[in-house]
């Protein structure tokens, strides 16, 4: 046993793991490009009240997951690892004044979220998100544009047959008698709740209805449902989000029972799956509207809405499809030289090399030249530069490890050839 771990419920991104993630990134970046999206880097830790007051005090999230700081001195103020994106974001919206760019103000950020949950597969401490977020428009539109963005991640990630699952869950119009009928609902059943549901009765009766108790699902699934209770507006703007999906040709699964585990949210509420895979709580990722955030922040009265993306997931689902992970990098040349001891020779020529773009590796040890040639044969370089006696008159030798030739090369022409060279040979383990 190592003497230390890294904490329970996170984990080391391994470089073939950590090369899974940085492809998703990629294709995250290039996809926001493309529909406008700016990119936006908050802190790891907020001001504890931001997520109280954001997501809500009465949420597993804040209630019982949130990574608190212990205080350095008694008067600093309460910090916390961030459970989430959306409450700093819309923090940096309204910090920054940013009510008075043109509207909406359309923001990404990917990156990792803390949440002190229960450990198990999928379920992190640590896990990663990729964000979106569309500030100042009401919709309905930007709801299904948001949507289909998402989808287009999943599809472009490799994961075609995502499932889009919807509701509307109301604004402060209808949501007021919805939660007085689901209080009266639960009260009936009082003594069939787990003692968290029934502290949370009087508090925050929608947080029932996302309970990960098993012993909630019957209850849960003969609860009253907001879909139904819609008031006007709120079901016109639900008819119109799905009017939108359809004009994309976007199917979607309607889901009366889907709340959403943050407060923040208002009408539109949607949740990613792989399908199959629904009731495990492994969403792939998911999100809403939330009109209201930004005054309960302390800003002006601004719609929005985001979904975020849960990476680990992703690539724990298409490792599971089979998705196949971007091959290592290697060199295109490794220099290696017969005087095993002239090591800043090696140095010097593959420093040159790299400061003219080409990737290259120097053989540092001081070992004979069969065993270097061996070593850059492992790592799958296409070219291994031999230093030589010929090293006097300005001349190496380039061995082409994939053909299996040789030839006498001036350095002065040497990154040029190997350039040439690299742009008909394509990098990756398996290729050449
Ligand atoms: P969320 O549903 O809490 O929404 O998280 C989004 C996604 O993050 C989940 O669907 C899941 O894939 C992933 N995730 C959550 N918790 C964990 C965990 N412990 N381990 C691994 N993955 C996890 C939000 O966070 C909202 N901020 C989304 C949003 C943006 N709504 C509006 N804008």
């Amino acid at each position: 046993m190592p003497t230390f771990r890294a904490p329970r419920g996170t984990r080391d991104l391994l470089p073939a793991e950590r090369a899974a993630f940085r492809r998703l990134e990629t294709i995250a970046t290039d996809l926001t490009e493309r529909y406008g999206y700016r990119e936006i880097e908050t802190p790891l830790l907020e001001q504890t009240a931001v997520f109280e007051r954001g997501v809500g005090a009465v949420t597993d999230v804040v209630e019982k997951e949130l990574f608190l700081l212990a205080p350095r001195t008694e008067e600093a103020e309460s910090w916390a690892l961030r459970p989430e994106p959306t409450a700093g974001i819309v923090r940096a919206y309204i910090q920054h004044g940013m009510q008075t760019l043109p509207q909406p103000v359309k923001l990404t950020m990917t990156g990792p979220m803390f949440r002190y949950d229960r450990p198990q597969a999928g379920r992190y401490r640590q896990f990663w998100q990729f964000d979106v977020e569309a500030i100042g428009d009401a919709g309905p539109a930007i709801d299904a544009e948001i949507i289909e963005l998402a989808l287009r991640f999943y599809g472009e990630a490799g994961l075609k047959r995502v499932e889009v699952h919807l509701n509307s869950i109301g604004d402060a119009a209808c949501r007021p008698a919805y939660i007085e009928e689901l209080t009266a609902y639960f009260r009936g059943h009082v003594e069939e709740l787990p003692q968290l549901e029934r502290d949370r009765l009087e508090r925050n009766v929608l947080r029932l209805l996302d309970s990960k108790d098993p012993a909630m699902a019957a209850l849960n699934a003969a609860a009253p449902r907001i879909t139904d209770r819609l008031c006007g507006p709120c079901a016109e703007h639900f008819a119109a989000v799905k009017t939108h999906l359809d004009a994309l040709g976007i199917a979607h699964v309607a889901e009366p029972g889907l709340v959403r585990g943050l407060d923040y949210y208002t009408r539109t509420a949607f949740e990613f799956y792989a399908p199959g895979r629904e009731g495990q709580q492994q969403a792939l990722g998911g999100g809403g509207r939330y009109d209201g955030l930004v005054e309960l922040l302390g800003g002006r009265p601004t719609p929005g809405i985001g979904f975020g993306v849960g990476l680990d997931r992703v690539v724990l689902a298409l490792a599971a499809e089979d998705v196949a992970t971007p091959p290592e990098t290697r060199p295109l040349a490794v220099v290696v030289g017969a005087d095993p001891a002239a090591t800043a020779d090696r140095l010097r020529i593959a420093t040159e090399l790299r400061a003219a773009g080409l990737p290259v590796r120097a053989e540092l040890t001081v070992r004979k030249l069969g065993k270097q040639l061996e070593s850059a044969a492992r790592d799958h370089a296409h070219f291994a530069v031999i230093l030589g006696d010929e090293l006097a008159g300005g001349q190496v030798q380039l061995r082409d490890l994939e053909a299996g030739s040789q030839q006498l090369v001036p350095l002065v022409d040497l990154a040029r050839k190997l350039a040439a060279a690299a742009k008909s040979h394509r990098h990756g383990v398996g290729e050449g």
